[in-house]
C-alpha cells in the first residue's frame, strides 16, 4: 500500500502564518502524525502534496516524497498532481489529510484491509459526527449503499442533518483513481476540484464503491480552526495519559498533566499535577515529577525527584533529586546521586556523581567532578561581556558560600576556597584559597561616632 496525504491548502481558518498542517498537537505537528499512523499501517511510500509555505514543510518533515501543488484548487486536483509518482503503481492507494491528527494506524489497517476485501474501486472513510458543520455529508441509497458525498457548502438544508460524514481518508484502486481524477468538474460552491466526486465518477462507470465506518468518530476529526486544535490536543492528550496509565504511570491528576505523544514515562514513575513533559523526553522508573514542572527534550534515569522544576534538552541520571525551584539549562549532564535545589541555575555543565548545589548558585559553563559541596550563593562568572569561558571543578571541592568564580579557572582536586572569595586564579589540589580582604575591627567606634 502507498500513500499520498494532503497538505497544500492554505489553512485559511487557522488565521495563522505558519502552513496549518505544521501546527502542532501534543508536541508533534499535524502532518508527522498523520504521517506516523501511514506507515504504522504498513504504507510503504508517502507522497505528501505541498503548496502553501512548502519550504517551511520540507525543511520540518523527513523521510517521505514531496509533490509541488502550486496553486490550490481543490482535494482531487491535489491528488491529481501526484499523478506521475504512480505510474508505476497497482493494488492500494490510501488517500490521507494532513489535518486529520487523531487518526491512529490501526484504525487504518482495519480500513484499508477491509477495502482490500472488498473489491470495491474506492473505499470512503465515514464517522457518524456530533457535530458535522463543515464536513462533506455521505448520502446513502436506499439500500443502504454510498451514493455521493456532498460538501457542507453544496448540501441542502435536508442533506445538512445527516450527521455521517466523510472523513477525508479514503482507499483506491490507483489505476482507477488516477483515469477517474482527470474527469472531476470544479461546477461547485468553492468552484474547487473535489476528490470525493471521484467516487460518483466511479460508480457511474459501474464500479464498486463503499463505505467503512470509524467506531471512534473522534480519531477523524478534521482540524481547521484553533478551537478544534485545541479540541484535537484535549483528546489526544486523554489518550497518552490513559496509555501511561495502563503501562504503569501513576498521574495524579490527568487533567493538569500535558504529556507530548513522543513522551516515554517508566513504570511507577508518579506525575503530580501542573506538569509538562514534552518533546522527545524520556523519564525512567520509579521517578517523582512534579508537581509544577516542565522537562522539554530531556533524558532522565531512574528514581530521579523533581518538584517545581524547569529542565530542557539535557541529561539527568539516576538517583538525583531536584528542587524546588531548579532551572536546568540545554546541554547539562547531571551525574547520579547530586543534589540540586532552592533556586538554582545550571547551564550548559557537567554535575559530577554525589554532588551537592543546595541553594542559590548560577553554574554556567561548568565541568564538576564528583563529591563536590558548593556553598549557597557561588556564581560562575562566565562571561566577560564579549565570550564565555568554562570553569573546572575537581572531585571533592568545597566551595565556601557567596564566591565567585572567575572564569577560566581551575580548582583542582580536594582544594576549598573561602567564603566570600573572588577566585581569579586556579586553585592547586588540596590548597585553601581566600580572595577578600581581611576583616578589621574598629574598638570604640560608636562611641568615637557620637
Ligand atoms: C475535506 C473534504 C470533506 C471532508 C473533510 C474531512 C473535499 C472537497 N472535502 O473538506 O468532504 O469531510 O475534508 O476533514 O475534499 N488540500 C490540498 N490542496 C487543495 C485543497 C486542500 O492539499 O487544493 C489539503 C489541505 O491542506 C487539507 C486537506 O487537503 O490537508 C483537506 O482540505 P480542507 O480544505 O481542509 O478540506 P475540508 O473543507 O475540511
Ligand atoms: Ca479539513
Amino acid at each position: 500500500m502507498e500513500t499520498v496525504i494532503l497538505a497544500a491548502g492554505k489553512g485559511t481558518r487557522m488565521k495563522s502564518k505558519l502552513p496549518k498542517v505544521l501546527h502542532k498537537v501534543c508536541g508533534k505537528e499535524m502532518l508527522q502524525h498523520v504521517i506516523d499512523a501511514a506507515k504504522s499501517a504498513g504504507s510503504t511510500r508517502e507522497v505528501v502534496i505541498i503548496g502553501n509555505g512548502a519550504e517551511l514543510v520540507k525543511e520540518k518533515i523527513s523521510d517521505v516524497e514531496f509533490v509541488l501543488q502550486a496553486e490550490q484548487l481543490g482535494t482531487g486536483h491535489a491528488v491529481l498532481c501526484a499523478k506521475n509518482n504512480f505510474e508505476n503503481s497497482t493494488g492500494t492507494l490510501m488517500i490521507l489529510c494532513g489535518d486529520t491528527p487523531l487518526i491512529d494506524g490501526e484504525l487504518l489497517k482495519k480500513f484499508s484491509a477491509a477495502h482490500e476485501n472488498s473489491n470495491a474501486a474506492a473505499t470512503v472513510l465515514t464517522a457518524e459526527m456530533p457535530d458535522a458543520t463543515g464536513y462533506g455529508r455521505i448520502i446513502r441509497e436506499s439500500d443502504g449503499s454510498l451514493k455521493k458525498i456532498v460538501e457542507h457548502k453544496d448540501a441542502t438544508d435536508e442533506e445538512k442533518k445527516i450527521s455521517e460524514v466523510n472523513a477525508g481518508i479514503y482507499c483506491f484502486d490507483v489505476k482507477k483513481l488516477f483515469d477517474a481524477l482527470t474527469k472531476v468538474k470544479n461546477d461547485n460552491a468553492q468552484g474547487e476540484y473535489y476528490l470525493p466526486d471521484v467516487l460518483t465518477i466511479l460508480k457511474s462507470a459501474g464500479e464498486k464503491i463503499s463505505a467503512y465506518t470509524a467506531e471512534d468518530y473522534t480519531q477523524t476529526l478534521g482540524i481547521n480552526s484553533r478551537v478544534q486544535l485545541a479540541e484535537a490536543e484535549k483528546i489526544l492528550r486523554q489518550k497518552k495519559n490513559i496509555s501511561l496509565m495502563e503501562s504503569g504511570v501513576t498521574i495524579i491528576d490527568p487533567a493538569t498533566t500535558f504529556i507530548d505523544s513522543e513522551v516515554e514515562v517508566g513504570q511507577d514513575t508518579i506525575i503530580y499535577p501542573n506538569t509538562f513533559i514534552e518533546g522527545k523526553t524520556k523519564i525512567g522508573e520509579n521517578c517523582s515529577i512534579g508537581p509544577n514542572s516542565r522537562f522539554f527534550d530531556m533524558i532522565v534515569g531512574d528514581n530521579v525527584q523533581a518538584q517545581f522544576c524547569y529542565c530542557h534538552e539535557s541529561e539527568i541520571c539516576n538517583d538525583v533529586i531536584l528542587g524546588p525551584y531548579v532551572h536546568i539549562r540545554p546541554g547539562s549532564k547531571i551525574f547520579p546521586k547530586v543534589k540540586i535545589g532552592n533556586f538554582v541555575e545550571v547551564k550548559n555543565s557537567n554535575i559530577g556523581e554525589g554532588s551537592k548545589l543546595p541553594h542559590l548558585q548560577y553554574l554556567g559553563d561548568t565541568d564538576m567532578g564528583s563529591g563536590c559541596n558548593i556553598g549557597c550563593g557561588t556564581i560562575t562568572v562566565n562571561y566577560d561581556g564579549k565570550k564565555k569561558f568554562r570553569t573546572t571543578i575537581g572531585d571533592n571541592v568545597f566551595v565556601g558560600c557567596n564566591s565567585n568564580l572567575v572564569a577560566p579557572v581551575t580548582l583542582e582536586n580536594n582544594s576549598y576556597v573561602g567564603a566570600g572569595s573572588t577566585i581569579t586564579e586556579n586553585v592547586p589540589e588540596k590548597n585553601l584559597a581566600i580572595a577578600r580582604a581581611r576583616q578589621k575591627n574598629i574598638t570604640g567606634w560608636k562611641d568615637k561616632r557620637n
